[in-house]
């Protein structure tokens, strides 16, 4: 199989080391890393910890033997970019570093990335597009939709929803049953005791709203 990543930031950079300890493992499938796609016309022909940076994200069409990975973070910008490569015919692949604790029942759909050190109790479901950060602990009966973002270090307790596109920040803590909902965004270190409305912005001991996404940044 050969593999393009979309995006060259942080989380592009990540996913690359994924796809490499990856391929250290016998028990991975192998793949061949073609390289980056980005839209950032300046690195363009340049390397990347080691990697080519090929061409604009429209290139997906000169590979059509390739599938693709979008690992841009944010969940906005990564639901914009997989419409543009879904038009253009892209086929999605997941990047799951060998240290991913789950159960056989796990469910991870095409597209999503999930980081080093991340564990799984039972009956997890993972959409597409996902991202799951490092050292995330989700547990029974988790559902994460399309598109969601988990930054490192945070505990989901059981039964668990986050609908599409929300954003979780680093180390927060979602309390059993919690439903975060579409679009929201959860701050760093908050312990979320409610649900949270679709686009809200919270933070803090126990979660508060500070603000919600509007215009164009609703989702
Ligand atoms: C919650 C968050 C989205 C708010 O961003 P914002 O809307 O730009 O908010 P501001 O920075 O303007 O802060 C607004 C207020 O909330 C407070 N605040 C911001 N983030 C907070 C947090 N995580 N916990 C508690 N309070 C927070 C600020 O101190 C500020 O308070 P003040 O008005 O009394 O000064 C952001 O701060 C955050 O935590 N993002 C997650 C980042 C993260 O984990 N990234 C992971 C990358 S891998």
């Amino acid at each position: 199989m050969k593999i393009l990543i979309i995006g060259t930031g942080g989380m592009g950079r990540e996913t690359l080391a994924i796809l490499r300890d990856r391929e250290k493992e016998d028990s991975c499938p192998r793949a061949e890393l073609l390289g980056f796609l980005t839209n950032h016309t300046d690195l363009h022909g340049t390397t990347i910890d080691g990697c080519a940076v090929l061409g604009p994200e429209s290139c997906v069409q000169e590979h059509p033997d390739a599938e693709v990975i979008c690992a841009i973070g944010n969940p906005r910008d990564r639901i914009r970019v997989v419409a543009q490569l879904t038009a253009l015919g892209a086929v999605f692949t997941q990047a799951v570093h060998p240290s991913l604790v789950c159960r056989p029942d796990a469910e991870i759909s095409a597209g999503s990335i999930i980081a080093p050190h991340v564990t799984m109790t039972t009956n997890v479901r993972i959409g597409k597009h996902v991202i799951v950060n490092n050292n995330v602990s989700l547990s029974h009966d988790c559902v994460l939709e399309d598109f969601v973002s988990i930054a490192p270090g945070a505990v989901l307790a059981g039964y668990v929803h986050v609908e599409c596109g929300a954003e979780l920040g680093a180390n927060c803590t979602l309390l059993p049953r919690i439903r975060i909902g579409r679009g929201a965004c959860i701050g760093a270190g908050a312990v979320v005791t409610k649900d949270v409305a679709p686009n809200a912005i919270v933070a803090g001991v126990p979660a508060r709203v500070l603000r919600e996404f509007d215009g164009l940044d609703r989702l």
